[in-house]
């Protein structure tokens, strides 16, 4: 059976350009977009045409360059915001209006100050005033959780028979669950007539940490569209990250069975370019993207690692566009991934050598937090002079070893180099697995120093 295919409409460039620090220029904004139509994105929201005339010229230009997608302008359930959106779009190959307007009785009653007969009526009449410029028009009821889920069904009705295609539902505030976001989704399919002709979507922001499983529940529900930016940008602790939902989907078909059209490996280099454009650097623990994604300091990770590695990745590095893994050099490193650095610095050690490397490198890490190549070169050169240093042609064909097992390099040494490390004596490798790691401790099991 074909996967059911996921619209991915990203809003880096109007959410995300909303949160502190990573306003966009007009040329930036365009690089940005392209590389947005690299990626595969199905629709780019390029801005908020009334915004500002910066905004206005941003969606302008990205409507005149790129072509694929369809882009998306933003505009408040008013005439003029529909009106400029529409000047801006007109020219796109396939452009959207995308209007809202909030429903929560919190919004109504102290933001707005209309009553809920009179959102109805904005609701639907800016609709239809969109749908009388542009043929694609989505509506978002704003705070969308937060509303009283009766009067919600009666604005999305007003609003699908004036036209809308797409039903955004946003979590604007970041406060629902997945369960309950789940449940207004299947409730909102059940109460609307004539949704089965209309693209729900969801958009959910991050306040509570759950913008990327509540994107996922509601999906489940039925949405068909999920608004998301790249590294998670957007207003206060930002919105679903794009990168998050497009590789859960690709990690997990099983429990994911969707599909996207989304080029993963340009989620990388979309991510470097987003960084380098607004100067607002990702936390490296970012999943994804981060730094420290693909790093593996642990020793024990290390090992397993450089033995396979599945044994701590769900997913290659290149599938998003990472070049490769990366073992950290610090103070939780073993000394299988030491000896696999000193060999591709050229250095080939016997176990009592790598022994006196590894005992001086545990000092100096818990010194200082990376240990780079050229400490580890001035720590090899300070502890022996005895090292085979490898022929250079040698040196280079010698990978991380993240690819290529330890074994291959092994057995790739050339003459006189030393072996390491040792390789794994073959009647262990049935072997019961100890109850507790430390208990039965062997000479390869080298990632903790002392025991
Ligand atoms: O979070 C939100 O409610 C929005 C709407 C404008 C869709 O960004
Ligand atoms: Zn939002």
């Amino acid at each position: 059976m074909e996967s059911a295919r996921i619209t991915v409409f990203d809003t880096t460039l109007r959410d995300g350009e909303q949160s502190p620090g990573c306003s966009m220029n007009v040329e930036e904004k365009l690089r940005m977009a392209r590389q947005l139509d690299r990626l595969g994105v199905d629709v780019i929201e390029a801005g908020f045409p009334i915004a500002s005339d910066g905004d206005f010229e941003a969606v302008q230009a990205i409507a005149a360059s790129v072509r694929r997608p369809i882009i998306a302008g933003l505009a408040r359930a008013k005439r003029e915001d529909i009106e400029r959106a529409w000047q801006a779009l007109r020219h796109a190959a396939r452009p959207r209006i995308h209007v809202f307007l909030a429903t929560s009785d919190i919004h109504l009653q102290y933001k707005l100050k209309v009553s809920r007969q009179q959102c109805v009526e904005q609701a639907r009449d800016a609709v239809r005033l969109a749908k009388s410029l542009g043929p694609d028009v989505e509506f978002s009821p704003e705070d969308a959780t937060r509303t009283d889920p009766e009067f919600l069904f009666e604005v999305l009705q007003a609003v699908v028979d004036a036209g809308a295609a797409t039903l955004n539902i946003p979590d604007t505030v970041g406060f629902t669950t997945p369960e309950e976001f789940k449940t207004l989704i299947l409730a909102i399919r059940q109460r609307v007539r004539g949704i089965e002709n209309v693209t729900i979507s969801a958009h959910c922001h991050n306040d509570l940490g759950l913008a990327v499983a509540n994107t996922m529940a509601a999906v489940a529900a039925g949405a068909r569209q999920v608004e998301c930016t790249i590294n998670g940008i957007g207003e206060r602790a930002g919105n679903a990250s794009l990168e998050e939902i497009v590789m859960a989907i690709r990690v997990r078909p099983e429990r994911y069975p969707y599909a996207t059209g989304i080029a993963t490996e340009q989620l990388f280099p979309a991510s470097q370019l987003l960084t380098e454009i607004t100067g607002v650097p990702v936390q490296p623990n970012k999943a994804i993207i981060g730094r420290n994604a693909f790093a593996h300091e642990a020793g024990i990770h290390q090992d397993g690692m450089l033995k396979n590695p599945l044994t701590y990745e769900i997913m290659m590095p290149q599938s998003v566009g990472v070049p490769d893994s990366r073992l950290v050099l610090g103070k939780h490193s073993g000394r299988h991934a030491l000896g696999l650095r000193c060999e591709k610095l050229g250095y080939a050690f016997d176990r009592r050598e790598l022994d006196e490397v590894y005992r001086r490198f545990v000092v100096l890490a818990d010194k200082i937090k990376n240990v780079e190549d050229h400490h580890l070169l001035q720590l090899i050169r300070e502890t022996t002079d005895q090292a085979v240093r490898m022929p250079p042609a040698h040196v280079e064909t010698i990978p991380l070893a993240i690819a290529a097992s330890a074994n291959a390099a092994a057995n790739s040494r050339p003459p006189g180099a030393k072996p390491f490390p040792v390789p794994r004596p073959p009647e262990r490798k049935d072997a019961k697995l100890p109850l507790h790691p430390m208990a039965e401790h062997h000479y390869e099991e080298d990632y903790l120093w002392g025991v």
